[in-house]
């Protein structure tokens, strides 16, 4: 089967605690269980790679103990489960801008990067301190810099935008993205690698998003006749029952 990669905007953990009663924290506290559920769902789905929306360049507007808890969040969370991603043969990569991190969070994602680079039943990607247009202007800022000149090619260009991201140069475009939360936009996330991607806007809030979920996500892809461009797969749509989403 082709390589599968799946990325996730995890939104809703706030309005998840909130409507509980409960302070926004204790959402992000649940959203880190509901990653787990995820990632453990995946090899049996045939994802390959999983890409993560932990937070956002824009998301450093927010205050800053909610700010604090979340980074404090992140680097648990990567300390205790290096040992089962290493076991699980999960390759751990964090993508998106290291400089405004906490020293002892840029040591965690080092330490948890090197601990699983041997991985390969799944890639799992985390974007933090992400924005994707940070990351093109990046890219293109590095083109212009090197000695090549010219327009780069697409793969060329590609490879330059995971340089500037820390990601893997060989990481394919994302086939399906998934949204949780209720709303209906990228919010600066993958723009360039979801040119072709399938799009799934889930009403479901984060913290209650489960490897079921995850499965009928898969399952409605697979429904899909991705085209690129080209003319309509008249088999595959034909064949194609009709989908309801509960998501
Ligand atoms: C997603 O949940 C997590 C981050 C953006 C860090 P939110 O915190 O955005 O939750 P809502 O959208 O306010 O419910
Ligand atoms: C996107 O969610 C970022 C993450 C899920 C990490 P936001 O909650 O920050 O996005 P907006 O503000 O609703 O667009
Ligand atoms: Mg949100």
């Amino acid at each position: 089967m082709n390589h599968l990669h799946v990325a996730i905007i995890m939104d809703g953990n706030g309005r998840w605690a909130e409507e509980r009663g409960w302070p926004r924290t204790r959402g992000h506290r649940a959203g880190a269980d509901a990653v787990l559920r995820t990632v453990e769902a995946c090899p049996a789905l045939g994802i390959n790679t999983l890409t993560l929306y932990a937070f956002s360049s824009d998301n450093w507007r927010r205050p800053p103990e909610e700010v604090g808890v979340l980074m404090a969040l992140f680097r648990t969370f990567l300390n205790s489960e290096i040992e089962s991603c290493r076991r699980e043969g999960v390759r751990m990569s964090i993508i998106g801008r290291r400089d405004r991190l906490t020293p002892a969070l840029v040591q965690v994602i080092e330490h948890a990067e090197e601990a699983t680079s041997d991985g390969e039943t799944l890639q799992l990607r985390i974007a933090v301190d992400y924005s994707s247009r940070d990351a093109i202007a990046g890219a293109a800022a590095l083109h212009s810099a090197l000695p090549e000149g010219g327009t780069p090619s697409r793969e060329r260009f590609r490879e330059l935008l995971e340089r500037t991201q820390h990601g893997d140069p060989g990481t394919p475009d994302v086939d399906l993205l998934i949204r949780t939360g209720r709303e209906q936009r990228l919010s600066d996330f993958l723009l360039w690698e979801c040119a072709y991607a399938e799009l799934i806007f889930s009403g479901v809030l984060w913290p209650d998003f489960t490897g079921a979920h995850l499965a009928e996500a898969v399952d409605v892809f697979r429904t899909r006749d991705r085209r690129f461009g080209a003319l309509p797969n008249v088999a595959a749509r034909e064949s194609r029952a009709s989908c309801d989403i509960h998501l």
